[in-house]
């Protein structure tokens, strides 16, 4: 948790932005009465909203059945979520509307209606079928950032299976990993995508992971990347050569309210990653509704651009379900922001005419380096939203993604949420909400926070953790497989309520500050990774003995990694062979920023190490008491280690 610099901030940050009145007059919302509706009765609050938001074949009876860690939304409801994302609105006249304006690294392009998007995903889902997949069976995807990847995972939502996306970043060990927690049958994947002007391989990659996935029937291939492929014969088709002959047409099957939807797989503070289940009808009404009204859509006008990766939460809830839903019409890139040049981003939203930008602080971070002569060198006065999401933003990032992207004239929306929440809980709404740079302000209309001391008592002013009070529509279901890891982790911390694994502050004003996790998960560049994996990796390492990971504040990515290993007696290891390594084994996101080489790491008498004085060597503290130590000389040779390496690739 990085206090220091939060009480900082709070100390000298009071500029304050209200909505301006040419914002308010066409924003949806631009007083508080929506507040007041969620406050008075939050299941009335979302029942509305799925109403009012989707298409339901058959209506609920239950709003909200919560049994302390289980909820159920919208119980005997059914829909169809690639209804609701497709059918309904080409039904409606409007199969014309663009969907996603495409644009490849190379710089080819495909504009996708929502006609042709239904069109096939309709296709693909009588693909599936064919393959053998059924209602409940698991769909892995690995692929790059194309159109194919949003088709795919429409078309298991279209018959009831549950795609869980790897981001095609992870190793193979990494997607092994995930296909047999999830007992998938079919992977589908590409064989490759663009990536800083070269093309990088994923159907290679996928073929090592499925050496050992013994439940992995068949494979789908899309052909992006054209690099050579090997195909083996009975398991692996070209999706463009099914899709040629598959049935157009593949009616949406109503499904159950509480059809599981997806599994996202992301990292906790031990052990392996946790399969997060999200189901549909209650996930859908949350992204529909935070989709729409915390960047204030207007689906006729905006042009929408949210720069995550499908293989992220983030792609998954504004990129794939609540965009569609709510027949936005986006933008989709697959490449590197810098490639050609670093003002790639700027020249896409001239282009497309971008009117709301959804990005993440360590690439506003980024942006700020390369120097504000990029965005000035296009015009960027279609924009009148930006959104901020991942980690906590500075303010100074803040401010100048708000003067620069901005023009000064359009409001920020910083948006707090988890994988595990499914859609944004705490934010601005950005007609009725004055921001603050930095801060996250308010819990949305419908959703109950709280901050808690250690004890779990109600803080009213200053630092704690942050709560979620109540269930909420698009929460997550549990952990795939793993019930009582599910309580465990999320419910039994503070009884009676969900521990998120942040550190919040409140100000003079209620304002909500985000500080980060309190727990041993590293966000890096607005990625979860947790510090117990990336342990494992480098110890399993032949010449690796030990090794303990911490998460140092970082410039540009938020928090770099840093890593303290001891090596087996006699071994010799460079640092890059072990970064390398544990690209291999969890992703190249995962590689360790610097690695120090100890004889001993410090730990307490009782044998734990001491991760709060690694932090601290890390981002150059100075220590306070280590008389808990077993062996203090070890952390003043660390010092001396940490002074002399610049922790810099
Ligand atoms: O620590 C918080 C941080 O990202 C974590 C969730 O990571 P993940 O599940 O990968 O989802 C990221 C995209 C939603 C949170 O526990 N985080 C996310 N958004 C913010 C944030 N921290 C501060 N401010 C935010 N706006």
């Amino acid at each position: 948790m990085t206090d220091a610099q939060a009480i900082d901030a709070l100390g000298w940050e009071r500029r304050t932005f209200p909505p301006s009145e040419a914002f308010k007059q066409n924003a949806l919302v631009s007083d508080t009465s929506m507040y007041d509706d969620g406050a008075a009765d939050y299941e009335g609050f979302w029942a509305r909203q799925a109403a009012d938001l989707l298409t339901w074949s058959k209506d609920w009876t239950t709003t909200c059945d919560w049994k302390l860690p289980a909820a159920q939304w919208f119980v005997g409801g059914e829909l169809n979520v690639s209804y609701n994302c497709l059918d309904r609105h080409v039904l409606a006249g409007r199969g014309d509307k663009v969907a996603f304006h495409f644009e490849g690294e190379p710089g080819d392009t495909r504009t996708i209606t929502y006609a042709d998007l239904l069109d096939e995903t309709q296709r693909f889902a009588n693909v599936l079928k064919s393959l053998g997949i059924v209602k409940g069976d698991r769909v892995n995807i690995y692929m790059p950032m194309i159109p194919e990847a949003a088709i795919a995972m429409l078309a298991c939502a279209r018959i009831g299976a549950a795609h869980s996306v790897v981001f095609g970043g992870f190793s193979a060990l990494s997607l092994t990993d995930r296909i047999n927690d999830a007992e998938a049958k079919l992977l589908i994947t590409a064989d490759g995508g663009w990536r800083r002007g070269e093309v990088f391989p994923l159907k290679q990659t996928a073929d090592e992971a499925l050496l050992h996935t013994p439940t992995i029937t068949d494979v789908v291939v899309v052909r992006r990347g054209g690099n050579e492929v090997s195909m083996q014969d009975g398991r692996d088709h070209w999706y463009h050569e099914l899709m040629a002959t598959a049935d157009p047409v593949c009616p949406a099957e109503p499904m159950d309210s509480e059809q599981l939807l997806f599994l996202l797989y992301t990292s906790g503070t031990t052990g392996r990653p946790k399969g997060i289940m999200h189901t549909s009808g209650g996930y859908l009404t949350q992204v529909a509704f935070t989709h729409k009204y915390v960047f204030d859509l207007h689906p006729e006008t905006d042009v929408f651009w949210c720069t995550a990766d499908v293989g992220w939460i983030t792609g998954h809830s504004y990129i794939v379900y609540g965009p569609l839903a709510n027949g936005a019409t986006q933008v989709m890139y697959e490449g590197v922001p810098n490639f050609p040049g670093n003002d790639r981003m700027w020249q896409i939203i001239e282009k497309y005419g971008v009117t709301i930008f959804y990005t993440a602080p360590t690439a506003i971070r980024t942006f700020m380096k390369w120097g504000a002569q990029e965005p000035a060198k296009h015009d960027l006065s279609s924009v009148r939203l930006l959104g901020s999401v991942g980690e906590p933003i500075n303010p100074e990032a803040w401010m100048w993604y708000q003067e620069h992207i901005g023009g000064g004239r359009c409001p920020v929306v910083d948006t707090w949420w988890q994988t595990e929440t499914g859609a944004i809980m705490i934010s601005p709404l950005p007609g009725a909400t004055t921001t603050k740079p930095g801060s996250a302000t308010f819990a949305l209309p419908g959703i109950g926070t709280e901050l808690v001391d250690e004890n779990g008592e109600h803080v009213e002013h200053g630092g704690g953790y942050l709560t979620l009070t109540q269930p909420w529509p698009a929460m997550l279901r549990g952990i795939w497989g793993d019930p009582e890891r599910y309580h465990e982790t999320y419910w039994t911390r503070f009884p009676g309520r969900y521990f998120a694994g942040d550190g919040a502050k409140l100000d003079d004003d209620g304002y909500l500050w985000l500080l980060g996790r309190v727990d041993d998960v590293m966000n890096v560049s607005g990625h979860r990774i947790s510090t117990t994996e990336v342990e494992s990796a480098l110890v399993s390492h032949p010449a690796v003995a030990e090794a303990a990971v911490v998460g140092a504040n970082d410039p540009t990515t938020g928090q770099a990694i840093i890593a303290y290993v001891t090596l087996r007696g006699g071994a010799e290891v460079d640092e890059q062979v072990l970064r390398n390594h544990v690209g291999t084994e969890i992703g190249s996101i995962a590689k360790p920023k610097a690695i120090y080489f100890t004889p001993d790491l410090p730990k307490t008498r009782s044998g734990k190490i001491m991760r709060r004085l690694l932090r601290d060597v890390a981002e150059g503290r100075n220590l306070g008491d280590t008389t808990t130590l077993a062996d203090a000389s070890v952390v003043s040779e660390l010092q001396r280690r940490a002074s002399e390496v610049p922790p810099e690739d």
